[in-house]
């Protein structure tokens, strides 16, 4: 459905962390949705939100949170809620999910731990709306008549697999992607990094990080099986990622490199087709779709997470310069090592740094700010119900 009269009572797992209040904010300003109920930790269980969280977002908090006392993650408190938005931490996520959407509840997680199983849609709804069809098998192999559970991906693997499902439609497959971020602080959830780790510094490793992003870009843009049953992430992509974690405090940028399989683009195509990229999300008219999904812009300094404005309007991909390299073989690291097997990460997995065979020619070189994890939620539920 594109858009609806009926209003869908949400619950927020996880409310009083980062992700939760982001998701607060939005339901708030979405007519498709009412906040129904907040859940945390028995940290928080029994408060007023506006007592149990410390509240971080620059809006103020939505007076329909504010008196909500928040309850345990326990199914049977939900009586009554449609839809489940879990921004919970990991560590807790995996079983408090799976309680959900055994109890026939329609799970959105931000967690990692469903993202990678074959049956659970790893959506970005501006990207990969047709892994919706995986719901129809999970709920026969779980046998459940309505729940079901959703991911969404990384937030540095959301931004980065946009433009590359734009390049990837229109010029055919892509050989190679070699990524390396500069992750904000918000990432990391509150308190996140340690002041003294980020103030003047950028941290190097991002634990985890790197292969998730690459594991997630594989699957997004792959296919699913005949019977629908299963996602087939893509074989023939190379992929390497790294992540750094840098004193911004919201927006993350993505330095990328490409190589296709096919004749190159030029970089005038590379931009139209950028500038041209639409989205179910926009044909059915979801109310948090993107005007344009992709912003090509010229400036010297864009973008930049200064530049691009609050999080919710940086439901775009900014790309200036994109240019032939003057370089051939080059990959850009934050060790600034100019070839494809001084790939830093040395993982033993690594498609960069363990293949033979030809040198890498990067076509383009392309930055990107990431589209924040709030843009990709909101359409995927409006194409959901
Ligand atoms: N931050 C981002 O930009 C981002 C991006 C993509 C994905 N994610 C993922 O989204 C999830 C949330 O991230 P975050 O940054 O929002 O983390 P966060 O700020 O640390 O918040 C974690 C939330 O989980 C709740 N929680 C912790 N233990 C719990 C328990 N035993 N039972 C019930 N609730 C519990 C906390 O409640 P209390 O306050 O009561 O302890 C809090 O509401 C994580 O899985 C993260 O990996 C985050």
């Amino acid at each position: 459905m594109s858009s609806s009269d009926r209003v869908l009572n949400a619950a927020v797992l996880g409310a009083t962390g980062t992700v939760g209040q982001r998701f607060i904010v939005l339901l708030s300003k979405n007519p498709m949705f009412r906040i129904h109920s907040l859940g945390a930790s028995e940290r928080s269980v029994g408060k007023p939100y506006s007592q149990a969280t410390k509240w971080k977002m620059s809006e103020l908090m939505p007076e329909e949170a504010k008196n909500a006392v928040v309850k345990n993650c326990d199914p049977a408190n939900y009586a009554g809620c449609d839809v489940v938005f879990s921004g919970l931490d990991a560590s807790v996520a995996g079983d408090i999910e799976k309680s959900f959407f055994e109890a026939d509840f329609a799970v959105f997680s931000n967690a990692k731990n469903y993202r990678m199983v074959p049956n659970v849609p790893l959506c970005v709804p501006v990207v990969n709306t047709d892994h919706y069809a995986l719901i129809a098998a999970q709920r026969a192999a779980l046998g459940l008549k309505k729940g079901f559970i959703v991911t969404n991906s990384n937030c540095s693997t959301s931004g980065l697999v946009v433009p590359l499902k734009a390049l990837q439609d229109r010029f055919g497959p892509l050989k190679r992607a070699i990524v390396t971020t500069l992750q904000a602080i918000s990432g990391a959830g509150y308190p996140g990094v340690a002041s003294l780790d980020i103030l003047d510094n950028i941290v190097p490793l991002i634990s985890g990080e790197e292969p998730k992003m690459e594991e997630e870009v594989l699957k997004i843009l792959g296919g699913l099986s005949q019977d629908t049953s299963v996602c087939t992430p893509l074989d023939d992509l190379r992929i390497s990622a790294t992540c750094n974690r840098v004193p911004v405090i919201d927006g993350h940028t993505e330095c990328v490199n490409l190589e296709f399989a096919n004749a190159p683009p030029s970089v005038e195509e590379v931009k139209r087709c950028l500038r041209e990229y639409t989205c179910e999300a926009q044909d059915l008219g979801c109310f948090s779709a993107p005007k344009h999904i992709i912003n090509v812009t010229e400036e010297e300094d864009r973008p930049s997470p200064a530049s691009t404005g609050t999080p919710e309007m940086a439901c775009r991909s900014p790309w200036p310069h994109s240019r032939v390299p003057r370089v051939p073989h080059q990959v850009h690291t934050t060790c600034a090592q100019h070839h494809p097997r001084r790939c830093r990460c040395q993982h033993p997995q690594c498609r960069v740094c363990c293949q033979e065979g030809p040198p890498l020619i990067c076509i383009t070189r392309l930055w990107l700010l990431c589209l924040r994890l709030e843009c990709v939620a909101m359409p995927l539920v409006v194409l959901l119900y």
